[in-house]
């Protein structure tokens, strides 16, 4: 594993027990995650230094924007990115905004106020940022589009995410592969639930697994009996787990209880796969086991896929994620105009593409760095997860995260 990114895991445990003292944002941040004491201490002895260190990032201020601590994932970028700048010299300005739109524009514009020089923002609606970052814009403020694409401003330069079509079509691909559909005429019946329609992910990734499986649905080997195809119908606001539960439930209820066999529930990610996975054990009258897709690896769903009750997950390392941003936002800061050479310069060790087709955001493509997500299941945990650095092991073989 890069040493750099090593460095940015082990290093991002310790910063999670500061992480209530350096962001500002109400409630949300009354939930920082537990640090891991092994590798806080190891972060000590690794001071590693990425190759694209900028010499004069000392006195700049990265403002950093993350949706809420509510949402496992987001706990864990918002640590790898403080930490990555930091260890670069860099002052940062971390918010959590509580799932709360209105409070993340209120937060933004602190940040302006405080004459940030970057700003780094995971939108919570993608639609809801446009006046906020015109006034960045207005100020000189470069923003970095994280994770999510912020719609309709020309204010953001850089959108830094996964391929989130690719998650999608992995799912979805899982799912063919398990059935075996190719060859298996079932019909095997499948439910699906998305994410939040104003995260502009979402989308991708419903239509990423769909594509993949409309061909069997359209063969009658795969049947939907809720009849809940298309996105909106399926999709969970704010990603919210008892959101999920709930849907999933009244369906169980209306098209499941005289023993009609569930044999897939095809989750966008965990918070949803999670809410999924209580409804099934709660309300679901058959003995099977249902094939559960999710994304991210939240600790609660690797504990269930230990214990048999998830099957898959897609796992974005967002500690690489946090890496890309930081060169990215150096060059910028720098006065460079970073291009598909920022992957070669940083030399990372990990697979980043430069698009400049994919993510038009309304205003126009925005030139997007992408990494590659990674299929997770009971039989690589270890190999996927423990052995890179990103999570650790306890004895009764669950896995927790670093950072
Ligand atoms: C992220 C996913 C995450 C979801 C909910 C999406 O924008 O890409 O990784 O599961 O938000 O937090």
């Amino acid at each position: 594993m890069n040493k750099k990114v090593i460095s940015a895991l082990l290093a991002a445990s310790m910063m999670t027990t500061m992480l209530a003292g350096c962001a500002s944002g109400g409630s949300d941040n009354a939930a920082a995650t537990d640090a891991s004491t092994t590798a806080a201490t190891e972060a000590a002895a690794d001071t590693e230094s990425t190759d694209a260190a900028p010499a004069d990032s000392t006195g700049k201020t990265v403002g950093i924007s993350m949706p809420t601590k509510s949402l496992e994932r987001w706990n864990r970028d918002g640590s790898y990115l403080q930490k990555q700048f930091e260890d670069k010299g860099y002052k940062v300005e971390l918010t959590y905004s509580d799932n709360k739109s209105a409070q993340q524009n209120n937060d933004i514009e602190g940040l302006i106020a405080d004459n940030v020089d970057l700003l780094v923002v995971a939108a919570i609606d993608g639609e809801a940022l446009s006046q906020v970052l015109d006034e960045a814009k207005d100020a000189g403020i470069p923003v970095i589009s994280y994770d999510r694409l912020i719609m309709n401003t020309d204010a953001i330069s850089y959108y830094v995410s996964f391929d989130n079509y690719t998650v999608g079509q992995l799912q979805g691909q899982f799912v063919a592969d398990q059935l075996d559909l190719e060859n298996q005429d079932g019909p095997f019946n499948i439910e699906f639930t998305a994410g939040d329609p104003a995260d502009n992910n979402a989308g991708f990734f419903f239509n990423g697994a769909v594509d993949v499986l409309q061909p069997y649905i359209d063969a009658g080997k795969l049947v939907v009996p809720s009849g809940q195809t298309k996105f909106d119908q399926v999709a969970t606001a704010q990603w919210d787990t008892a959101t999920a539960m709930k849907r999933f439930q009244n369906i169980l209820g209306s098209y499941y209880s005289d023993g009609t066999q569930l044999d897939v529930a095809l989750c966008s990610n965990d918070s949803t796969a999670l809410g999924v996975t209580q409804a099934i054990e709660s309300d679901y009258a058959g003995s099977n086991q249902v094939l559960i897709t999710g994304q991210d690896g939240d600790e609660a769903n690797l504990k269930n896929i230990v214990d048999g009750k998830q099957t898959m997950t897609v796992y974005k390392a967002v500690a690489n994620e946090a890496v890309v941003t930081l060169d990215l936002a150096t060059a910028m800061l720098n006065g460079e105009t970073p291009d598909a050479t920022l992957i070669d310069k940083s030399g990372w060790d990990f697979d980043c593409s430069y698009d400049t087709t994919s993510y038009d955001n309304g205003t126009g493509i925005i030139p997007s760095y992408l990494l590659v997500p990674t299929v997770v299941t009971k039989d690589n945990l270890d190999d996927a997860l423990v052995t890179p650095g990103y999570y650790t092991k306890d004895s009764d073989g669950y896995l927790h995260p670093v950072g």
